[in-house]
């Protein structure tokens, strides 16, 4: 993933600087939060961390190694996922965003903990730039599915037979195979052609969550409760999901 601050979606972006702003609107004092994976989330971290060093008391669970060694050190209490708790929000990036805000996730590796703490949340809030809208899911070229080390010959061959492209995402060096927090490898998934629509998205869902050895997908279908869209003049825009999963007009 690009790191240079300058490119779109980088730390200096206006447009993520923009939504991480406004996301701290929506965190009321004593709120439990999840801590999304990636670079708009890292400046919304980042903008938590000084509120907390200012007075604001919040508990987070983070959804990555990442998000946990930045949390720590801007000082944000973190807690554990038991049987009790129930996070107010968690604010998080995506990496597509559709329509009817459907999202694909996990470019940044980080799907299943997302996943997890998105549905120990009352709210899943996303923040993007405009490059993330599409017309429908898997446009920008690849929808990341996390899987088991000993099952990714066999999953592959079975993405292979729906017409899907996989390809094992590599490390830093280009070579060894990536490997995600919990140990697993990811294959980005080449569609045949961009979704049409939420039936074909969760029927595609379906399919590959059926695969043994998949641990979970990077379609996040009827999860995100709005999305805030930052534009580079500073502006965000707020769609939010209204019911049967169209979105609605911004607050
Ligand atoms: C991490 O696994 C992802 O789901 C990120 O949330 C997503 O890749 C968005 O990241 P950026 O904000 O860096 O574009």
């Amino acid at each position: 993933m690009a790191n240079d601050a300058r490119t779109r979606g980088g730390s200096d972006d206006p447009a993520v600087q923009a939504v991480a702003e406004k996301a701290l609107e929506l965190i009321a004092d004593g709120a439990k939060v999840g801590l999304g994976s990636g670079r708009a989330s890292a400046a919304f971290i980042a903008r938590l961390g000084e509120r907390v060093r200012r007075g604001l008391r919040v508990v987070g669970v983070p959804t990555s190694d990442a998000s946990e060694a930045q949390a720590r050190a801007l000082g944000i209490p973190l807690v554990e996922i038991d049987d009790t708790l129930e996070l107010d929000l968690t604010v998080d990036g995506a990496d597509e965003v559709a329509p009817n805000l459907d999202l694909v996730k996990g470019w940044g590796g980080a799907l299943v903990r997302e996943r997890i703490v998105a549905a120990a949340s009352r709210r899943q809030v996303i923040l993007v730039g405009p490059e993330k809208l599409v017309p429908g899911l898997g446009a920008r070229g690849r929808v990341p599915v996390e899987v088991i080390p000993l099952a990714r010959g066999y999953v592959a061959r079975r993405l292979r037979a729906f017409g899907i492209i996989p390809t094992v995402r590599t490390g830093a060096d280009g070579v060894s195979p990536f490997v995600t927090d919990n140990g697993n490898l990811t294959l980005d998934c080449r569609l045949p052609h961009a979704l049409q629509g939420a039936q074909e998205a969760r029927a595609l869902e379906a399919q590959v969550l059926e695969i043994a050895g998949v641990v979970d997908t990077g379609l996040f279908l009827g999860t995100a409760e709005r999305v805030l869209i930052g534009r580079d003049d500073g502006r965000v825009e707020v769609l939010i999901r209204a019911s049967r999963g169209t979105p609605g007009g911004a607050p």
